[in-house]
């Protein structure tokens, strides 16, 4: 793509709203007001090692003091060398001494309707069993163990027992291909593959058994499998590899204290797609991801005793590690998960488990928000929400009017929306308004949490003015940040460290405006590039999302001889007809809104976009369509591959 030498980026968007906390809110929070928060803020900036070192000696148990807060030899990291503590210890034994033992863990609810609570201390003596299982089965520190599960509270119960005994997790979400689980357990080197009968999904079972007895036969390193009973259908098992976790879990002993670790082993790996080619494995270790997942869940969900909490994503995300797991398990917290869709048995089901559970704090994805959108009112109306005090998002940019949906719908004008902005990796939320603290504003992730300190750029490294688009980049290294991609330091210098020297490259755009708020950009890969300037995607697309007739939209450019680009649109709508009139009104109404220049040259209607497995818009294949390529790039990660044959076939 051309790009202009600068590499900055032109604005056209115009958000004025501003929602500051209800004075009711922020006097129960933890942090209470913006002073409160920037002074907390600088305090970090100034010296962001005695921040941490001073949070580390408080939020985390340590078996053996560190010695020094941060070795840093740039891009590599080092938090609290010399160390000893235990994530699984931090997440269950340390609640085990206080008033929070026989408080509830989990709350689970299957997508037929079937429920299980754990305690703390019934959740420790499954986790402590299933270490030994996996010890038994010759599984130690060091090791990798891959796990490729339904979202059920065994799937929680591997992490932990895994990180009981120093071993590494590499949690392989449930709607990947077999292919996908044999590369990934290839490049890891992994053991021991951990895995169910099937799983449930909008009233089908999913046969995660059978797709791993295909990635097992091009997983060399992994030697023993095991399965746990959820579906109760017919799978095979092969004698000597594959093992029953209930018949394993029936002879462990409940008695396996924490193993402890170095401060720097290995807590997991977690695989994310590049923008091109193979998926990279991001490694996090032990304490520093640990402390940063516990205090960006206390800061940024206020979290109090009385919470219950659901994130909604699935273990096989980043969000699903450091915000249904270690984050708000180190916390001591409640939280929801439950396995299945959000439309079975029907479009009201998020609606239905908020009212019968009583959930405080939702945390969810704008992509499942505009699906909400698309289903219509009525679904929600039909149930009480009024438990709900916080909500969140994550994932992509929340275009504002379905941030307006959000805050009118479910939060009913009372409850603070937490635009959370990070990455697989950096661990842990980065910027995002602290509810009591800052005020809001629809499609902003306003302002780094403390310890953070981020900038924006040209492509020369220069920070940029107020209001101008350029890279987002992190100045100083923090405790959540990934240590490398495993097996490749020369891809994950490359890849983060080069383009900006001494800087965390994000690979996002961004502006900050006058007021310090940071608003997200889109991917550095997909900025438009039109008559000499760049636009941002969501800019576009959330103009077209507030015409009252459009639920979903992503824009693309298009090579033009004229233009250098033009932008094309790909439109989901409200359940009205697609004419050529609204075709017509839907130019008009972006010109109205921002500006001849970002008016869409193509509009096309589709009744689907092409998205990844974790919901967000694959703008990459949109280009190769618009400009009318025939063969598209990788779509491995693709959720639903019909939706691009069908936008291929279209005229
Ligand atoms: O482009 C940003 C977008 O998602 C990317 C990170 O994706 P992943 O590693 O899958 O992690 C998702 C869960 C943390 C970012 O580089 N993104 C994530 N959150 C936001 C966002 N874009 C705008 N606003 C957000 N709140």
């Amino acid at each position: 793509m051309a790009e202009s030498s600068s590499g900055r980026i032109d604005t056209v968007m115009h958000e004025a709203r501003l929602f500051p906390p209800t004075a009711e809110f922020a006097s129960k929070a933890r942090i209470k007001s913006l002073e409160e928060y920037q002074q907390i803020w600088d305090r970090a900036a100034q010296d962001p090692e005695a921040f941490w070192d001073e949070a580390a000696r408080s939020e985390l148990h340590w078996f053996e003091p560190y010695t020094e807060v941060l070795r840093w030899q740039e891009p590599f990291a080092e938090w609290f060398v010399g160390g000893k503590t235990n994530a699984s210890y931090n997440c269950l034994d340390a609640h085990l001494t206080t008033e929070r033992a026989d408080k509830i863990a989990l709350i689970f609810e299957g997508e037929p309707g079937d429920q299980r609570t754990y305690t703390y201390r019934q959740l420790h003596a499954e986790v402590c069993k299933f270490a030994n299982v996996l010890t038994a089965q010759g599984i130690t520190t060091g090791d990798v163990v891959s796990i490729y599960m339904p979202m059920v509270p065994e799937l929680v119960i591997a992490m932990l027992a895994c990180a009981r005994i120093g071993a590494v997790h590499s949690v392989i979400f449930g709607g990947f291909s077999a292919e996908a689980i044999a590369d990934r357990n290839h490049d890891a080197s992994a053991k021991l593959q951990i895995t169910a009968d099937g799983g449930w999904r909008r009233g089908k079972q999913l046969a995660l058994k059978q797709t791993v007895d295909q990635a097992l036969e091009k997983s060399p390193t992994v030697t023993k499998c095991i399965v746990l009973k959820r579906v109760g259908n017919e799978v095979s098992m092969q004698a000597g590899r594959d093992f029953w976790w209930h018949e394993l879990m029936e002879a462990a002993s409940a008695d396996c204290p924490a193993t402890p670790l170095d401060s720097e082993n290995s807590l997991f790996i977690l695989y994310t797609s590049g923008s091109t080619g193979k998926p990279k494995g991001i490694r996090h270790t032990t304490a520093g991801y640990n402390l940063y997942a516990k205090k960006t869940f206390e800061w940024v969900f206020d979290h109090r005793d009385d919470d219950i909490y659901w994130c909604t994503a699935d273990c096989g995300w980043i969000t699903g590690h450091s915000y249904v797991v270690y984050g708000p398990l180190s916390a001591g917290a409640t939280v929801l998960i439950y396995e299945g869709a959000p439309n079975h048995p029907a479009e009201d089901r998020f609606w239905d488990l908020i009212e019968r559970h009583k959930v405080t704090i939702l945390y969810t994805a704008p992509t499942a928000i505009r699906a909400f959108i698309k289903w219509g009112d009525d679904h929600v109306k039909k149930h009480d929400l009024s438990t709900l005090r916080l909500l969140g998002t994550v994932g992509e940019g929340i275009n504002p009017e379905a941030w307006m949906w959000y805050h009118r719908m479910i939060g009913a004008e009372r409850c603070p929306i937490v635009d959370t902005w990070w990455q697989t990796e950096t661990g842990g939320i980065m910027m995002s308004p602290l509810p009591g603290a800052i005020p809001t504003k629809p499609g902003s992730c306003t302002k780094p949490l403390p310890g953070i300190i981020p900038d924006i750029v040209d492509h020369s490294g220069n920070s940029v003015d107020a209001n101008q688009g350029g890279w987002l980049v992190i100045t100083h290294p923090w405790p959540g940040m990934l240590r490398g991609i495993w097996g490749d330091d020369k891809r994950y210098q490359e890849q983060y460290w080069s383009k900006v020297p001494g800087k965390y490259l994000a690979g996002d755009n961004a502006r900050r405006d006058d007021d310090g708020y940071y608003w997200i950009m889109g991917r550095i890969d997909d900025v438009l590039n039109v008559s000499g300037h760049r636009l941002s995607t969501i800019e576009i697309e959330s103009a077209l999302v507030s015409h009252p007739a459009v639920a979903e939209a992503a824009a693309v450019g298009r090579p033009d001889d004229l233009k250098g680009e033009a932008i094309a649109v790909f439109v989901t709508l409200k359940g009205v007809e697609p004419t050529d009139a609204l075709r017509n009104d839907l130019k008009q109404h972006v010109r109205k809104e921002i500006g001849a220049l970002a008016q869409p040259d193509d509009i096309r209607f589709t009744n689907a976009l092409p998205k990844t497995r974790s919901g967000k818009i694959m703008r990459r294949l949109l280009r190769d369509i618009a400009a009318g390529r025939q063969t598209v790039g990788d779509t491995t990660t693709l959720e639903d591959y019909s939706v691009l044959a069908s936008l291929q076939h279209e005229e």
